[in-house]
């Protein structure tokens, strides 16, 4: 489609490329679409903003207070720009490329190439209304000490005591002569407050209601799950998901092999049944390896997986809490991966009403898990555990949320 003439041709070239793997899914060049236009952003960012930092991480971005970064993200208000691990180098082919794209001809996707939707949109009103809510509880008793105080100096000194001031002492008087009004008042407030944060929290995250279109971003090497994670008598490879993600039984990340481990393999097979040699040429690239030499070359060039989940910063989810300790199948949380992606793709909405929601009904495992003899024998030793116990124990079952698993500080920090 390169019709255009570019001064530059091979940083063209390098951003037509990086700008398909990367922003295809969200961006077009020339008209909007999830995101915005990208010709010309580098000239609307001039002077207003660090644009290879938004690229970068917008959401980090947009929290040092750019007001030009804050303006774009209201105004695409529904979808937000995932992270890129990009070097300002490859976010500047990028721009090249789309400011010096010649013919309206959008860069169109790689055929069958999978359309983002666009994923979370967050918002932090909830927290600015907690805050402020508190700023007004310890304003409200610190004005009420400070005049407790001079009052007991002006009575020590024979005077009479300070007359109320202040539209906060008016109304703290107020409220102390209506009780019973006030805390109906109060009451409804909070309810009022609590639902609507859960309100957000339920729904943030969640794109496209029910009919979830996966979040499934082109890969710079087209991995196929299926065909190395499938069942054998399917003809896949049945390898183990910890054989590549071996961080899931030990650590907070499942992570995500590095091509060494791919060469565990491939250095023998360089042919698949779909692609041919072409993919998996793209591991030797990356390792500097010379398939005819059959020897090392020293040039590496590491692949750039695309991230697919992303939960926000504020939320904690470890692995090794749900593989090893929980007992939980990979696929009850990343679906059925092995038998039908062959692009990896976010399959649960990770909300944290979807957490919530499996932590409400999940029973928890106890019987042989190590883990849970300590809890056990902790509640059978009080008696007041014991009761929780049996509390615990009317469904017949333990879930995870009797064990804790609704408090907030467990999934933030
Ligand atoms: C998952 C969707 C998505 C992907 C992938 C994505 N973007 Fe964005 N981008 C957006 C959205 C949405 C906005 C609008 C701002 C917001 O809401 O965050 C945006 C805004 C921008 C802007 C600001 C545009 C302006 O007019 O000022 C730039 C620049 C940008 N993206 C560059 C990129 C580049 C470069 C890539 C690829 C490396 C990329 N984006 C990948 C969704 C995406
Ligand atoms: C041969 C190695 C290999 C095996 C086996 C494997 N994976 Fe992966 N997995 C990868 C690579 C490479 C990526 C990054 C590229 C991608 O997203 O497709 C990945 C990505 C993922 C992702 C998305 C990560 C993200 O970016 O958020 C999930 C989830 C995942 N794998 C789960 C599994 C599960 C579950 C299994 C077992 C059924 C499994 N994988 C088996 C290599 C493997
Ligand atoms: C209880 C749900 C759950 C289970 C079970 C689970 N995952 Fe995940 N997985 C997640 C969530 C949530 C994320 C996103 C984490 C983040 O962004 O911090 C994730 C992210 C990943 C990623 C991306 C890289 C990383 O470590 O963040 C890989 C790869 C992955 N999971 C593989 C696996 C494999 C393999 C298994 C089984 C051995 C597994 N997961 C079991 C929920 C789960
Ligand atoms: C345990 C062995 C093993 C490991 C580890 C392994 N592969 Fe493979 N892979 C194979 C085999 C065998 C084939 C050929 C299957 C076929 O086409 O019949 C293959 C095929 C492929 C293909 C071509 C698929 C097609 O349909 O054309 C790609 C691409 C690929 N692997 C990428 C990777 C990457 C990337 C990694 C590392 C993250 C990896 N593989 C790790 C065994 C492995
Ligand atoms: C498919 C069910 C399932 C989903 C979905 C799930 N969890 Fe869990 N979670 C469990 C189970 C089962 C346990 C109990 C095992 C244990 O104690 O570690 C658990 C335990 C936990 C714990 C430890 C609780 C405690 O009392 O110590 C935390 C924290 C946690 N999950 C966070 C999350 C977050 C964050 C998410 C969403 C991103 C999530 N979980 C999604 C099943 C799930
Ligand atoms: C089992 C884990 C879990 C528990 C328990 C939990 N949360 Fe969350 N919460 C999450 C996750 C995951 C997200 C991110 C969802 C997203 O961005 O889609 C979230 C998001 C939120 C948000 C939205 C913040 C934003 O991104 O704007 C608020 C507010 C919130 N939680 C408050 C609470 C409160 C209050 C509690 C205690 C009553 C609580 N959470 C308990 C997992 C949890």
């Amino acid at each position: 489609m390169a019709q255009a003439q570019p001064e530059d041709k091979a940083t063209y070239d390098q951003g037509a490329k990086l700008f398909k793997g990367n922003c295809a899914s969200c961006h077009k060049v020339d008209k909007d679409m999830v995101g915005p236009a990208l010709q010309g952003a580098r000239a609307r960012w001039e002077g207003k903003g660090d644009i290879h930092e938004w690229v970068k991480n917008s959401s980090a971005y947009i929290k040092t207070g750019n007001s030009y970064a804050k303006e774009i993200f209201d105004k695409w208000k529904g979808s937000v720009m995932t992270a890129q691990a990009l070097s300002n180098e490859e976010i500047d082919a990028i721009l090249y490329f789309a400011d010096n794209q010649a013919a309206p001809v959008a860069e169109k996707p790689a055929a069958g190439a999978p359309v983002a939707t666009a994923p979370r949109t967050t918002s932090n009103w909830p927290w600015l209304v907690v805050i402020a809510l508190l700023l007004l509880v310890v304003g409200l008793s610190l004005s009420g000490v400070k005049r407790s105080l001079s009052n007991a100096v002006r009575e020590a000194e024979g005077q009479e005591p300070l007359p109320d001031r202040g539209i906060l002492h008016g109304l703290g008087q107020w409220a102390w002569k209506n009780k019973i009004f006030a805390s109906i008042i109060g009451l409804f407030i909070v309810v009022f407050l609590t639902l609507k944060m859960w309100d957000a929290a339920w729904v943030i995250g969640v794109y496209g209601g029910e009919e979830v279109e996966h979040y499934k971003p082109e890969q710079p090497i087209l991995f196929n799950h299926t065909l190395h994670a499938g069942k054998a008598d399917k003809g896949n490879l049945a390898i183990d998901c910890q054989y590549c993600h071996s961080g899931a039984e030990k650590s907070r990340h499942a992570g995500i092999p590095s091509t060494n481990v791919c060469m565990n393999c491939h250095k023998a097979v360089d042919t698949g049944r779909n692609t041919g040699t072409t993919e998996i040429a793209k591991i030797y690239a990356a390792v500097g390896w010379d398939p005819d030499k059959q020897e090392y070359t020293g040039k590496q060039e590491p692949v750039r997986w695309v991230k697919v989940h992303n939960l926000p910063d504020h939320a904690y989810f470890n692995h090794s809490q749900h593989v090893a300790v929980g007992k939980l199948e990979c696929q009850e949380c990343h679906g059925p991966i092995d038998e039908q992606m062959d692009v990896a793709e976010q399959w649960a909405p990770l909300t944290m009403g979807w957490c919530i929601e499996c932590h409400n009904t999940k029973e928890v495992k106890m019987a042989g898990n190590g883990y849970y003899d300590e809890v056990m024998a902790r509640l059978e030793d009080s008696d007041m555990g014991h009761e929780e116990l049996k509390k615990y124990l009317e469904d017949d079952k333990i879930s995870v949320k009797e064990l804790g698993g609704w408090e907030c500080a467990k999934c933030h920090y």
